[in-house]
């Protein structure tokens, strides 16, 4: 079976195309094609959401093209044109879009396009929630792996820019949230505190980057609500602490690029400092969860996933709880059509094209 995975939720504009055998239980990505308009956002220091939707327009067919022609599905003879169901129809299966949670605009993009190839096509939508498909991420088998560990019950740390929540995966299809954060999630926190230094936008990249060359010991931020008995995390007070700090300390133009070299070492620690009382919190907090759920395997998604210092104290913790530890590819932990696509496989539920609706608020059950 053979899915078109279609995603728009945020800034990013991508498609991919994503098989699955009967026997194999992971997918294999035939396809998968990212246009993010990051650039685009730099210049503003995030996301203007009516900017990032325009950008979605005039990206998503050329990137859908581009997803069947590196898949071979696309043929010569459709004359440039996805639509013309007389002469082209590709080879697929379904089609799966994500339908929320994300910025309405931005989803719109994605759920009419898919709505029109659905009917042009002949072929049936399968609506995906966007944090599932952050999940699923870890589904995506390498080529010659398509088999996997991951046992139920797991337990997933989905980390993005609008989420930080922990979920309790029963069996596919089968999830319960055991708690979210109450304010900035921790893709939100690395970004706004990164443009609190003066680092470009996203700050996530930034700050890891910034980190390499600090200490993470010289400044003792808060670690919020790591002690809390319950699963909700809180992160807007870890910014107010850096903003403070900032003010303070005097720390003056911060992402000057003429600072003095003192000032580089300084952000440099700074960044380090923040990135450690985040990844802190993450992994006591998901270390508390696998231990009362009893979980077996811990499944690591969203863009922070991509975070190489979350990514190996998890999986230090985890080898330690002996439970097992999968993060997806770093290219896969940013938003992803291939994702969407995985998820569909394994929540298969079609609905008729006239019943797609965007979903700005959808979330996991309580
Ligand atoms: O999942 P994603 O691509 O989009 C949303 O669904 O929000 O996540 C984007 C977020 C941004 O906040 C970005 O700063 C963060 O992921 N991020 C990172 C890293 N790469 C991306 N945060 C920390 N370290 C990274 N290496
Ligand atoms: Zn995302």
């Amino acid at each position: 079976m053979t899915i078109l995975g279609i995603e728009t939720s945020c800034d990013e504009t991508s498609a991919a195309i994503v098989s699955k055998s009967p026997k194999d239980t992971k997918v294999k990505v035939i396809s998968n094609i990212v246009a993010s308009s990051l650039a685009l956002h730099a210049k503003t220091g995030g996301i203007v959401p009516e900017r990032a939707a325009r950008e979605q327009v005039k990206l998503i067919i050329p990137v859908i093209k581009k997803a069947l022609e590196d898949s071979n599905l696309y043929l010569p003879s459709s004359k440039n044109h996805l639509l013309s169901s007389t002469i082209y129809r590709p080879n697929i299966d379904a089609i799966a879009v994500t339908v929320g949670p994300g910025l309405i605009g931005s989803l719109l993009v994605g759920i009419e396009t898919a709505k029109v190839l659905a009917y042009a096509w002949k072929k049936p939508i399968i609506p995906v929630n966007h944090l599932v498909g952050h999940i699923y991420a870890n589904f995506v088998g390498k080529t010659q792996k398509l088999t996997t560990d991951i046992q139920f019950p797991a337990l997933s740390l989905i980390v993005s820019g609008g989420h930080t929540d922990l979920v309790l995966i029963k069996n596919h299809g089968n999830t319960k949230l055991l708690g979210g954060t109450r304010d900035d999630a921790a893709g939100e926190a690395f970004d706004k505190i990164g443009r609190l230094l003066g680092l470009p936008y996203p700050g996530g990249p930034a700050i890891e980057k910034a980190s390499e060359r600090g200490d993470a010991s010289r400044f003792t931020f808060p670690r919020p609500m790591i002690y809390s008995k319950d699963f909700d995390f809180s992160f807007s007070g870890l910014k107010s602490a850096v903003s403070r700090h900032v003010i303070l300390n005097k720390v003056k133009n911060p992402g000057d690029p003429s600072a003095l070299p003192q000032d580089d070492i300084d952000r440099s620690n700074l960044c380090a400092s923040v990135q450690q009382a985040i990844i802190d919190v993450l992994v006591s907090k998901t270390l508390n969860a696998a231990q009362k759920y009893k979980a077996k395997s811990i499944l690591l998604g969203g863009g922070v996933a991509a975070n190489q210092s979350l990514r190996e104290k998890l999986k230090v913790k985890c080898q330690m709880l002996n439970v097992e530890f999968f993060a997806p590819p770093k290219n896969l932990c940013t938003d992803n059509g291939a994702m969407i696509a995985s998820a569909a496989f394994f929540n298969y539920q079609e609905v008729p094209w006239r019943n797609l609706t965007a979903n700005p608020e959808l979330y996991f059950l309580v």
